[in-house]
């Protein structure tokens, strides 16, 4: 059950001060009173919650929780949760409420069959709690043959328990789709990369024709002219692969939003290879086409109102006899050359190709590509924001938009001429590196080469795994950008709000033009 913080307590909080908070607790009048389901199940157990939210000093601060065991009424388990007082800042929002949900999900894993009461609150907000709850729940276990029985999660069927049934159904579908393109998204992600090869990965994207997206898959006798893409992948004996994925949804002959994803099955470095200690994170290296994917499910999934291309750049960066040598000059799908200088720097190689051909073939809107790019950017912004590049403002301003709202971190970094100085080549158009200041900058510029038209990059190498459980993502592939991709094009691609669609806008505040 959902528990609300009293008015009280949340003003002792505000104070900031742990010990008022505690003392607070004790106080007469901050105890969290239970109303609706949850003042019934009290009742019906003999005021057994009231008097563990006392034991615990639960004061149902957001973020908290007090778990009940055996509290009488035939219930196993009764987990409390604070959502903290909705006179703050007028209203939880719904990401206090995916916490919410997340919190349940993962105190509730060892049971079979639990409930979650949100009564009291909106339909959204039950669908958030249950949204948060299947993000939580997320579990990659194929490759476990010997898990003990009393260690295995349960957790079968969560029932969300609302006022309003019908508007919560309606919301539901919506949630439902972003939460099965996080998972589709992350089971890519985690997968090992010898399973997870390029022509895999493309395999796999071909189930999202079940959800009427038109996916192609161009093989090696097709990337011939993509130079930039071949010469990454020449080195690895798993061939390349670009997937192509058209979710039509919007109007008959509207141009779309282009979604790039950089999709490096492994990243060894090449020949320029990395350290031996931490190599195996570079399965992850992926991840941005995995969060296209994982969108374009999304988006198919909820029926979204628009036209969006998802595209990604699938190889392996290997060393091999057949590898791409540093001093090596390519010519990239668009005939610019390009010095390899250091194969490590594979990534903008591959986005490259992918973006030119995305822009010359659908002539979108705008494009947004997503990218394991740099070490740099954990350098610059940790594992709290991705850096977000961009040559629009309006873009930027709804790129932003979209992060704030489904709480996908993103912080804009700069783009500029002098950056862009320090790719020049002594023998080609460019080199593909530039120096280790500003590194994530100077991979941004690179790839900006690259670009017409309206353009947002971001480097999601701080974002993309995850080392310790958050409310809604257990450790490991986060599946960031899923969500919002999917917000930005909620907010700002689909002519009117789909039904039972959440908007992440502020009332009267509208980014961009
Ligand atoms: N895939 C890496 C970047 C990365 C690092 C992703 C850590 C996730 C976690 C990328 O291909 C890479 O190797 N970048 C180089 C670029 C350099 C050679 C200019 C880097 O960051 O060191
Ligand atoms: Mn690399
Ligand atoms: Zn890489």
């Amino acid at each position: 059950v959902l528990v609300r913080a009293p008015e009280k307590a949340v003003q002792e909080k505000g104070a900031q001060e742990k010990g008022a908070q505690e003392k607070g607790a004790q106080e007469k009048g901050t105890a969290p009173q239970l109303a609706g389901l949850a003042a019934a199940a009290d009742a019906a157990c003999g005021g057994a919650l009231t008097r563990a939210m006392a034991a615990a000093d639960f004061t149902g601060k957001a973020g908290s929780s007090c778990v009940v065991l055996a509290p009488g009424a035939g219930l196993r388990r009764v987990v409390l949760i604070g959502v903290g007082n909705r006179e703050q800042g007028g209203g939880h929002s719904l990401r206090d409420m995916e916490a919410a949900g997340g919190a349940a999900a993962a105190a509730l894993l060892r049971d079979e069959e639990a409930a979650l009461a949100t009564d009291g609150m909106p339909a959204s907000h039950a669908a958030h709690a249950g949204l948060g709850a299947m993000l939580r729940s997320y579990r990659f276990g194929l490759y476990r043959t010997k898990e003990p029985a009393d260690q295995a999660p349960r957790l079968k069927r969560l029932v969300v328990l609302t006022d309003d049934v019908a508007a919560a159904e309606a919301a539901w579908p919506a949630a439902r789709a972003i939460a099965h393109g996080a998972a589709l998204a992350r089971d890519m992600i985690t997968e090992p990369p010898n399973v997870l090869t390029p022509a895999v990965m493309a395999e796999r994207c071909l189930a999202l024709r079940e959800l009427g997206v038109e996916v192609e898959v161009l093989e090696p006798s097709a990337l011939q002219d993509w130079g930039a893409l071949m010469g990454v992948s020449q080195g690895s004996a798993n061939e390349p692969r670009v997937v192509v994925m058209q979710w039509r949804g919007g109007a008959e002959g509207e141009k779309p939003v282009c979604f790039v994803g950089k999709g490096v099955t492994f990243d060894t470095g090449g020949i320029s290879i990395k350290p031996a200690a931490g190599m195996g994170d570079m399965k992850y290296d992926m991840a941005g086409a995995g969060a296209v994917i994982g969108a374009m499910a999304a988006l198919a999934g909820r029926k979204a109102k628009a036209n969006v291309v998802g595209l990604v750049g699938l190889t392996e960066n290997m060393p091999s006899g057949t590898a791409m040598r540093p001093g090596d000059v390519v010519r990239s799908l668009s005939g610019q050359t390009i010095e390899v200088l250091n194969t490590d720097a594979e990534g903008r190689l591959v986005l490259a190709d992918v973006l030119w051909y995305a822009q010359d073939r659908f002539a979108p809107r705008c494009t947004i590509d997503l990218a394991t790019l740099t070490g740099a950017i954990i350098v610059s912004l940790g594992h709290e924001h991705a850096g977000l590049f961009c040559n629009d403002e309006a873009l930027a301003g709804q790129v932003l938009a979209a992060g704030k709202a489904t709480g996908e971190g993103v912080w804009r970094m700069p783009l500029g001429e002098a950056y862009d100085k320090l790719i020049r080549s002594d023998i080609a158009d460019m080199k593909n590196i530039g120096g280790r200041p500003g590194g994530a900058i100077i991979g941004a510029q690179f790839i900006q080469r690259f670009v017409r038209g309206p353009w947002a990059h971001l480097d999601i190498a701080g974002m993309a795994w995850a080392t310790k459980d958050t409310a809604t993502t257990p450790k490991g592939a986060t599946a960031y950008g899923v969500r919002l991709l999917d917000q930005f094009v909620a907010d700002h691609h689909e002519a009117g709000r789909a039904p039972g669609r959440e908007t992440g806008r502020e009332p009267g505040r509208e980014m961009g033009g």
